[in-house]
């Protein structure tokens, strides 16, 4: 019974699998160029051509698609298949091909000319590779190609001529690779092209003219092209055009005023980081579909005087580093009024743009999704205004190097999301709120180089997440509140010099176990330079200079291993200079006006004339002999140590 059962599934099992012949109905040729193909993958992690076997019909392959009728290889798409490998020539065997995917692999060497035998392929895309060599001129009889994504491989040379004879493409996007010799002219022969994007090449060169032939062309990029001279105003007739981007060239020339009414379609437009000159055209208030707009960097001048109001999609604007302002006309930022109907926007940057006014009030009225605002470097004056309390959704706000008087608003209290905030170079003055504590997402705060009064908000201490503070220079008094020693989170930078802060550094210094920079000079800070210092082992400068500490240099900061730069001058401090700073890797050491006793050392940072200052203490001896100090008498005392004096 058992054996019959047996006999029965063997069979069963046998009659349902597939025959196995070398005829597959179709075409031998497409199956021996799909083993060639499996035959040059040397890596296949997810076994995504596992089912690549004599027992499936390559028509059901993973990743092979086959014409219906005629059983013959029409796509192969491979996407994403974390595949290493090359490409053989046998795929240009597979005649009815329309469709080659790999994009996203790891395929390497270069792209055969037997590709150019796929007389049917409409769609080529062998992005985010590793292919090297050039964009083979065969490509170019593949007459019924649309699509040709190269981008992000390792190709050199340039576009070859014959690609113009493609009459079908619509996609040609070789970004990211090391092509040269320019964006050919005759490219715009091929008269369908809807996107080009080439972006991340060292093409050099200008752009062509005849590109103003794409009457199709949606998409535009190439930023990063070396790309020089003065943008063609033919490209400013492509109506069609949703995206545009010519970042990071070196373009020269001004942009038709009319460019936005031209332009209707635009999504992004990308001229950063050029020698653009002129004004910011006008017109742009008519591209109501646009949602990024970076021009900064460039030498644009004139007013800004886009009305944003019909922008109603924008989320990115970067006007930074150009010369807006600066006309004396009190309504150089009245384009902001315009911004309150935009509700996406997310990013406005208008650093270095040299507007002169008070900041307008309506700066309250911007999005509630605002992340990032920076008008840093400007000479923006008067008050800040009390709306910008309003601005409930910034993550980031840069208001430093202006000429902004009066207080820092308390309403600055109200941005619970700010995780940085600076405002230093300016002429704010009167306390630091309180309600800077509220900011409990506070990573940096930068308020240095004002002429803040009062005392240090402990309330800092409930900044739980702040790495980097900054309050030097500012009129500081009394104590260093020790919430703010206590913050673990202070890891990077924590500077409150140039202020006439008073009393002991409180011994809870020695908590800023991760701290990086203690910059506390210029201040009236006094007592011992408390030894708990000594565990700031994560120290890489400290500077205590211009103080009135006094006693000895605690034994305890031998710790401090990885500072390399140590300032104690102009203090009262004395004892002798300790001998573990010869094992230090400092850069430099200030030890002058002090009232040291005793032997310079000699090893280490001493042995470097211009690396150390010793000055104003008169009371030294030894060192290396060009100090002409007086040598060292070594005296056996009582108890038998050896004393240097
Ligand atoms: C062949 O492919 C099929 C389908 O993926 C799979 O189930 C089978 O295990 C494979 N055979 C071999 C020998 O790899
Ligand atoms: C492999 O497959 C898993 C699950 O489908 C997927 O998450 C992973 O990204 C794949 N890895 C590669 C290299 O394709
Ligand atoms: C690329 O492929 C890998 C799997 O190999 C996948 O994890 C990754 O998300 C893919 N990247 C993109 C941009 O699709
Ligand atoms: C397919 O292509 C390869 C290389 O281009 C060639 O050697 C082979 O003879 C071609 N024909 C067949 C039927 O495989
Ligand atoms: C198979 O394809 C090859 C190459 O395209 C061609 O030379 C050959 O005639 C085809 N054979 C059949 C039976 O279709
Ligand atoms: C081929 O790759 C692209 C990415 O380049 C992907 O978006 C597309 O869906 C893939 N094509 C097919 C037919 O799956
Ligand atoms: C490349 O194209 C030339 C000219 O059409 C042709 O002679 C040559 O055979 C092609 N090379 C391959 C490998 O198909
Ligand atoms: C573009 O095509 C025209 C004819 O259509 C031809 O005369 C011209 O030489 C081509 N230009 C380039 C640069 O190939
Ligand atoms: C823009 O297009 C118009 C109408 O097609 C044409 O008259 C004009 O010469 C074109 N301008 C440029 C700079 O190509
Ligand atoms: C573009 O501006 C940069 C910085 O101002 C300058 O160094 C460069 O020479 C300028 N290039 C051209 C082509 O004007
Ligand atoms: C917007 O377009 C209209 C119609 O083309 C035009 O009259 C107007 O001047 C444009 N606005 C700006 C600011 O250029
Ligand atoms: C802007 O929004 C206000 C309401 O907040 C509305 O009254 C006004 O018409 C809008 N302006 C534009 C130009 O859409």
């Amino acid at each position: 019974m058992a054996f019959l059962l047996y006999s029965l599934v063997v069979v069963t099992i046998f009659l349902t699998t597939p025959t196995i012949s070398t005829s597959y109905g179709g075409n031998e040729t497409d199956h021996q160029a799909l083993l060639s193909f499996k035959s040059m993958i040397t890596h296949d992690p997810n076994g995504s051509l596992t089912s690549w076997n004599s027992s499936v019909h390559f028509c059901d392959w993973n990743g092979v698609t086959c014409g219906k009728r005629h059983r013959r290889v029409t796509v192969i798409q491979l996407e994403s298949r974390g595949l290493t490998g090359s490409l053989p020539p046998h795929v240009g065997n597979l005649s009815f091909l329309r469709q080659l995917n790999l994009t996203n692999n790891s395929f390497h060497g270069s792209i055969p000319d037997e590709l150019g035998r796929l007389s049917r392929l409409r769609v080529l895309r062998l992005g985010d590779n590793k292919f090297s060599g050039v964009i083979p001129t065969n490509l170019s009889a593949c007459s019924n190609l649309k699509e040709l994504s190269l981008w992000g491989n390792r190709l050199v040379g340039s576009i070859p001529k014959e690609i113009s004879f493609l009459s079908e493409l619509t996609d040609i996007e070789l970004d990211d690779n090391d092509l040269t010799g320019g964006i050919p002219p005759f490219l715009g022969n091929i008269s369908s092209v809807e996107v080009f994007s080439v972006s991340g090449n060292p093409f050099g060169g200008s752009v062509p003219d005849t590109l103003g032939r794409w009457k199709n062309l949606r998409v535009f990029t190439a930023g990063e092209c070396n790309l020089h001279g003065s943008i063609p105003h033919s490209i400013f007739n492509l109506s069609l055009l949703t995206g545009f981007s010519l970042a990071e060239n070196q373009l020269t020339g001004s942009l038709p005023l009319a460019m936005g009414t031209m332009l209707p379609h635009l999504v992004f437009l990308q001229l950063r980081n050029n020698n653009l000159t002129g004004l910011i055209p006008p017109s742009i208030s008519n591209c109501s579909k646009l949602q990024v707009l970076e021009m900064s960097i460039n030498d644009f001048n004139g007013k800004l005087t886009i009305d944003f109001s019909e922008l109603k999609d924008i989320y990115a604007i970067f006007l930074n580093d150009n010369k807006l302002g600066g006309h004396g006309e009190a309504d150089e930022m009245k384009f902001i009024d315009s911004l309150k109907n935009c509700s996406k926007l997310e990013i406005l940057n208008l650093n270095t743009c040299n507007f002169q006014v008070e900041l307008p009030i309506s700066i309250g009225n911007l999005s509630k999704h605002l992340s990032f605002l920076n008008l840093a470097i400007n000479q923006l004056h008067g008050n800040l205004p009390l709306s910008i309390g309003n601005l409930v959704g910034l993550t980031v706000l840069h208001l430093g190097g202006n000429r902004f008087t009066g207080k820092i608003p308390f309403t600055i209290g109200k941005l619970q999301n700010l995780g940085v905030l600076t405002m230093y170079d300016n002429q704010l003055a009167g306390l630091i709120p309180d309600a800077v504590g509220n900011l409990l997402m506070l990573i940096g705060l930068d308020l240095s180089t004002n002429r803040l009064e009062g005392h240090i908000p402990s309330s800092l201490g409930n900044c739980h997440h702040l790495s980097l503070l900054d309050l030097s220079n500012n009129l500081l008094v009394r104590k260093i509140p020790k919430q703010i020693l206590q913050l673990p989170s202070l890891t990077i930078w924590l500077d409150l010099s140039q202020n006439s802060l008073s009393g002991s550094l409180p011994t809870y210094v020695g908590d800023l176990k991760m701290l990086t920079y203690l910059v506390l000079s210029f201040n009236n800070l006094s007592g011992n330079i408390p030894s708990s210092l000594g565990s700031c082992t994560s120290l890489s400068l400290l500077f205590l200079d211009d103080n009135l500490f006094d006693g000895e240099i605690p034994q305890s900061l031998s710790s401090l291993k990885g500072v390399e730069g140590l300032d104690f001058a102009h203090n009262n401090l004395s004892g002798q200079i300790p001998q573990f700073l010869e094992r230090f890797l400092l850069e430099f050491i200030d030890l002058s006006y002090n009232d040291f006793v005793g032997k310079v050392p000699v090893l280490g940072v001493f042995a470097n004339r211009s690396k150390f200052s010793i000055l104003g203490n008169s009371r030294l001896c030894g060192g290396f002999v060009e100090l002409g100090l007086p040598k060292c008498k070594e005296i056996k005392k009582k108890n038998g140590f050896l004393c240097s004096l």
